[in-house]
Order: C-alpha cells, then sequence, then structure tokens
C-alpha cells in the first residue's frame, strides 16, 4: 500500500463528512463562522484516520465510523482553538492561518472551542449518523472518547501542561503530561474505530496498546519539530516551547534521546499493528509516519 496516497484519500473522506456534519449555514452567525474557520483551515485529520483504519484494523468497514472520526477531528480542533489562546500557549498561527482567537477575539474563540466539544457529543449520539450500528456499541464507543477528552484525558494533560512551565523538568511528569494531553485523544481514536466495528476484545486491546505508543510519540514529535522543524511547512510557530518555559520530551532528555523513544515507542507499535492481522496494515504504516513526518 502506498501511504501517502491512503492518508490523503482518507482526508478527502473526512473533510467532505465534517462539511455535512457542520455545514454553513448563513443564520448562525459568528459563532458558526468561527467553529469553521478552525476545523477547515486544514490539518492532517489524523486522529479520523485512525478511526477509520481502526475499524479496518479488526476486519470491519470504515464507512459507518466516520461519525465517531467527525466528532473527534471536532474534540481535536477545539482543544487547538482553546490551547491558542493568551491565556493558554498565546498563540497566533495554526494551520497556517492567523488563531482563531486573533480573528474572532477570546471570548468567542472560547464559544467555538465549545460548541464544537459539545457538537461532537451530539454527532457521536445521534442515530441519523450512527445508522445501522448498535447502539450500546455506540455508547461504549462514545463515552471511550469522551472520557480521553476529559478529567481522565485531555483536559487533564493540558491542565498538568500549564502547572509544570517553568518547573524542574521530570521524566514521569512528562510522560504523564504527554500520554494525557495528546495520547488519549489519539487511543481513543483507533479504540473507538475499533470498537463500532464489532472488533473483539483482545483486538480492541491490541488497539489499545498501539495507541498508547503512537501517542505519546505523536507529542515527542511534535516538540521535537517545535525545536528543530520549519514554522512555515508546520503551519504554527517554531521555538515556543522554549519561550514558554515548556516541559518537553526533549527537553527532558535531549533532543537524540527523545528521538530514540519516539522511534522506539512508534517500532513497538508497528509490531503490535502487524499481529492484529493483514487489516492493521494501514496502522503499521501510520506508526513510522508519526516519527517520520515534518509537519
Ligand atoms: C497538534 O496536533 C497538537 C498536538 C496534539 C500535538 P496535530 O499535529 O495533529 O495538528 P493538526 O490537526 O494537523 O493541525
Ligand atoms: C497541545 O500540545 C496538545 C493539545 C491537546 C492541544 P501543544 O501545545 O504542544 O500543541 P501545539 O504545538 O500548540 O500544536
Ligand atoms: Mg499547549
Ligand atoms: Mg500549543
Ligand atoms: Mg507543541
Amino acid at each position: 500500500m502506498d501511504l501517502k496516497s491512503y492518508l490523503e484519500q482518507a482526508r478527502q473522506r473526512v473533510d467532505a463528512a465534517l462539511e455535512r456534519y457542520l455545514p454553513a449555514d448563513t443564520g448562525s452567525g459568528t459563532l458558526l463562522e468561527a467553529m469553521r474557520y478552525s476545523l477547515f483551515a486544514g490539518g492532517k485529520r489524523l486522529r479520523p484516520i485512525l478511526c477509520l483504519a481502526g475499524a479496518e484494523a479488526v476486519g470491519g468497514e470504515s464507512g459507518p465510523v466516520m461519525f465517531c472520526a467527525c466528532a473527534l477531528e471536532m474534540i481535536h480542533t477545539y482543544s487547538l482553538v482553546h490551547d491558542d489562546l493568551p491565556a493558554m500557549d498565546d498563540d497566533d498561527l495554526r494551520r497556517g492561518v492567523p488563531t482563531n482567537h486573533t480573528v474572532y477575539g477570546d471570548g468567542m474563540a472560547v464559544l467555538a472551542g465549545d460548541a464544537l466539544l459539545t457538537e461532537a457529543m451530539v454527532l457521536l449520539t445521534d442515530p441519523a449518523a450512527y445508522g445501522g450500528l448498535d447502539p450500546v456499541k455506540v455508547l461504549a464507543a462514545a463515552r471511550t472518547v469522551m472520557r480521553a477528552a476529559g478529567l481522565q484525558g485531555m483536559v487533564m494533560g493540558q491542565a498538568a501542561d500549564l502547572e509544570a512551565e517553568n518547573q524542574e523538568p521530570e521524566l514521569a511528569t512528562v510522560q504523564f503530561i504527554h500520554s494525557l494531553k495528546t495520547g488519549a485523544l489519539l487511543t481513543a481514536s483507533v479504540v473507538s474505530g475499533g470498537i463500532l466495528a464489532g472488533g473483539e476484545p483482545e483486538q480492541v486491546a491490541g488497539l489499545r496498546r498501539y495507541g498508547r505508543r503512537v501517542g505519546l510519540a505523536f507529542q515527542i514529535a511534535d516538540d521535537l519539530l517545535d525545536l528543530e522543524g520549519d514554522a512555515q511547512r508546520l503551519g504554527k510557530a517554531t521555538g515556543m516551547d522554549a519561550t514558554r518555559g515548556k516541559m518537553t520530551y526533549p527537553g527532558v532528555v535531549g533532543p537524540g534521546p527523545a528521538r530514540e523513544t519516539g522511534w522506539r515507542l512508534v517500532d513497538e507499535a508497528a509490531a503490535i499493528a502487524e499481529a492484529l492481522g493483514p487489516g492493521a496494515e494501514p496502522l503499521a504504516r501510520l506508526a513510522r509516519y508519526i516519527m517520520e513526518r515534518t509537519n
């Protein structure tokens, strides 16, 4: 398989579905405009793609899980809008365009994020969106996603990230932050796809082990790109972690060891995916892309 064309095709399917689930509506004013501004600014669509690939990995079809894939991207986009606020990372550029709050103001950016999160919950529990899937599985997947977004996942990681600013670097702390702020939602992406597609408990457990490794590696790569990457390609400023006193993986162990850890994690993840069988080939390929990426 060609990973580049797989990613491109999946991205186009996700974009088309997002357009259906959150269409432009001239009557809804600035709030919807602000939501769509960040949702359609670009972005790799990695979380939805992992959800679709998680369904394929257990031998299922990706089409029926698209609603969950889109909900994940709405939650992720909300997290970016809030992450960029002056009260958090205070960034001006995201996905190659000015950040939400620099265009719509801080208040509207808070609300656009809130509404993206709540629309994701509506979508996750919408019978018209989940169609013929077993509602018990939908509930389990929705709970997996929502738990990964909140107190036991992304938001807790973001809180720990704020509290760790300018603190003494510590490996256990940075692992905790990265696994929660980024790893949790990435793990929920593959796991929810596997649950919805009817994966057996051992298959879903494999997806969880895969997701944890890929999730931590993804934030290690993000830290490395902030340190060594190209802002133009990234569509966001570089060097900001040092400016803000963030606790980063390369900051704690050094860039070389951070890269080694990232590669070890994605190699392990690829091996886990390979053991899941031929349907998991996209996941195996995706794992290494996490460390190879330049944006
Ligand atoms: C950026 O996520 C924020 C992190 C969790 C590191 P992505 O690198 O997936 O950003 P987009 O969605 O492609 O813009
Ligand atoms: C953000 O981590 C993780 C989120 C949950 C949004 P970063 O703050 O490092 O993400 P970037 O570098 O701004 O994309
Ligand atoms: Mg941040
Ligand atoms: Mg940030
Ligand atoms: Mg970063």
